[in-house]
């Protein structure tokens, strides 16, 4: 058993949230931070990001559009307040991160206008993606990184999983308030304590529940389970985001095509050349993302064929190749040569809308326990998250909690000493067949029957099998120890069972939840999120 420093915050996650958080909250040298990160710092939805962060900085734009644009893409199911505090911090933020050394990409300015180039992505009618070429994530994290490592006041776990949260509650005592967290180390495969006065949930996506995702290993979705089984409530879990443009190629794995190529003018097209997406949508290629994977998938269904293509080699070589230098390479590594031919793409499972509920300084339901970036759901996205705005609420999201558990820190005692993780009744397994088969099965089915498009039927086997699978594995975690695999299957049966449930519950169509069986949405009067709340024994 090992033991670890108790913490005034512990932050469970170390992408663009976790990192903006730490360093926030570092400035106040007397606060002594501990940051886990699953795998390697780099590895982390965060780091892969390649479009960019929107926000408000061209003078023709303002922030009433940025708002309109947000509510539209959320089709009803936004928080308007939630959209206009992020919105109106978007400028704020970008001058923060500029200041913390992030190198976005740069053009002559005309005249008074910003020096940085803005680029387009669907639903936005403005120029306001600020990026790094088309490598954004790599270039934010790069520069917050080096900050926290240097930092003296900030404590780094790499291969540092949370397994569950303590609370006084488990504890026996009175209240309800998380007083740290169980923490296995996978270099060691030994699960020790953290104690905290605060801890904070920057745990990422979950669309590694699908078989098929742009996402990297770490989105498993572990903040979502570790919240709900610690009794916070989940809400609009049925929003999951399909991202249009995924490479379709036998060696690509996970690879993104941003969704600036279409905002440069890149067209979707069928196998023989033709454009199809001004057939969907007036906006054609620009549409929101819910509007144009449903038309991808909707085509590649109809005809039969495995991909479309996206198509920008009508623009100058040098055009394609200063832009998307990082996808350029990596298309022709595959022999894509993207300045000569169309790209195969299909869509994959990108980014989680709903998640652990909070309140607009990030407080979940469980006192001392918040929650930021894709764990959250802040009300920002509604029914469908805007491109680049999610980057922008992991950064506002991170200052608004920084400035609440400053304010509440003082107020607060080191917690009592946390029990040990009980490992008496455990053996090591001897069946690891059984977690690789259960992963397998989980994203298939969910694939399969809570994709893209959805029926009554399709959700409830998915339920059934989502039912049997949680029995296994609840089973399966209480006879053997715990493994890196087995904390995540753990955790993605949940998620899971959390997707399956909500979308039974919506009973229409709106935004990225789209069934056949109610095929339009309900009259907006007013649209509800569907909030979920466990049972806690
Ligand atoms: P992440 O960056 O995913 O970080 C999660 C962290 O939590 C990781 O450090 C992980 O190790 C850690 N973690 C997870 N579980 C545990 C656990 N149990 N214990 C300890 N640590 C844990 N959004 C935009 O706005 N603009 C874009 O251009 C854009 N492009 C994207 C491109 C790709 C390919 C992808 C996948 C996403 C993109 N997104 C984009 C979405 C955006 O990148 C993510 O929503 C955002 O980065 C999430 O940040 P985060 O800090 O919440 O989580
Ligand atoms: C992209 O570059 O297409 C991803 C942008 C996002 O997910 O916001």
């Amino acid at each position: 058993m090992t033991d670890y420093p108790v913490y005034d915050v512990l932050i469970v996650g170390s992408g663009a949230a976790g990192l903006s958080l730490a360093l926030r909250l570092a400035q106040q040298s007397a606060v002594r931070i501990g940051m886990l990160s699953k795998f390697s710092l780099k590895e982390c939805n965060s780091y892969y990001a390649q479009g960019g962060i929107s926000a408000v900085i061209d003078r023709d734009d303002s922030l009433e559009a940025h708002i309109s644009d947000t509510l539209e893409a959320g089709v009803g199911l936004c928080d308007p307040e939630i959209v206009t505090l992020t919105v109106s911090q978007g400028k704020e933020c970008i001058d923060w991160l500029l200041d913390q050394g992030v190198p976005f990409t740069r053009e002559e300015p005309e005249n008074d206008a910003t020096p940085l180039h803005l680029t387009k992505e669907g639903g936005h009618t403005h120029r306001r993606v600020v990026h790094a070429a088309d490598q954004t994530g790599k270039a934010l994290c790069n520069s917050l990184q080096e900050s926290v490592l240097k930092t003296d006041n900030i404590d780094l776990f790499e291969y540092h999983s949370a397994v569950d949260l303590i609370t006084t509650h488990k504890l026996g005592e009175r209240g309800q308030r998380v007083v740290g967290a169980y923490v296995f180390d996978a270099k060691t495969n030994r699960v020790g304590r953290v104690g905290a006065k605060i801890l904070v949930l920057a745990t990422g996506g979950a669309s590694k529940v699908y078989l098929y995702t742009s996402n990297p290993d770490t989105a498993t979705g572990d903040g979502i389970a570790l919240a709900w089984r610690a009794g916070c409530r989940v809400a609009n879990m049925e929003f999951m985001q399909f991202h249009p443009t995924c490479l379709y190629h036998p060696d690509a794995y996970s690879f993104l095509i941003s969704e600036t190529l279409r905002g440069e003018g890149g067209k979707l097209v069928l196998p023989d050349g033709s454009p199809f997406m001004h057939r969907f949508d007036r906006r054609a290629e620009l549409a929101p993302r819910d509007i144009v994977a449903r038309a991808i998938d909707y085509e590649i269904k109809k005809r039969g064929i495995d991909c479309v293509y996206l198509d920008i080699s009508h623009k100058p070589a040098d055009f394609i190749q200063s832009h998307f230098p990082n996808i350029h390479s990596r298309c022709l590594e595959l022999n894509i040569d993207i300045t000569r031919e169309p790209i195969p793409v299909v869509p994959a499972a990108h980014y989680i809308c709903g998640g652990v509920m909070t309140d607009r300084d990030a407080r979940t339901d469980l006192a001392g326990l918040y929650a930021i970036g894709e764990v959250a759901c802040t009300g920002l996205h509604g029914a469908n998250r805007m491109a680049s705005n999610s980057l922008l609420e992991c950064l506002v999201f991170a200052k608004q909690a920084a400035i609440d558990i400053l304010e509440e820190l003082p107020n607060l005692a080191a917690p009592s000493e946390l029990p040990a993780w009980d490992e008496s009744k455990v053996n090591n397994s001897d069946e690891e067949v059984v977690v690789a088969h259960n992963w397998d099965e989980l994203r298939r089915f969910m694939w399969d029957y809570v994709g893209i498009v959805r029926t009554d039927k399709r959700l409830q086997r998915a339920r059934h099998r989502v039912n049997l699978l949680k029995r296994e594995i609840t089973e399966y975690y209480g006879n053997f120890k715990v493994t890196s695999d087995l904390l995540e299957l753990r955790n993605l049966v949940i998620v899971a069972e959390l997707i399956i449930r909500s979308a039974t519950l919506r009973k229409e169509s709106r935004g990225l939840h789209h069934t056949l069986d109610y095929p339009v949405s309900q009259p907006d009067s007013p649209a509800k999120p569907t909030i979920l709340t466990p049972e806690v024994g």
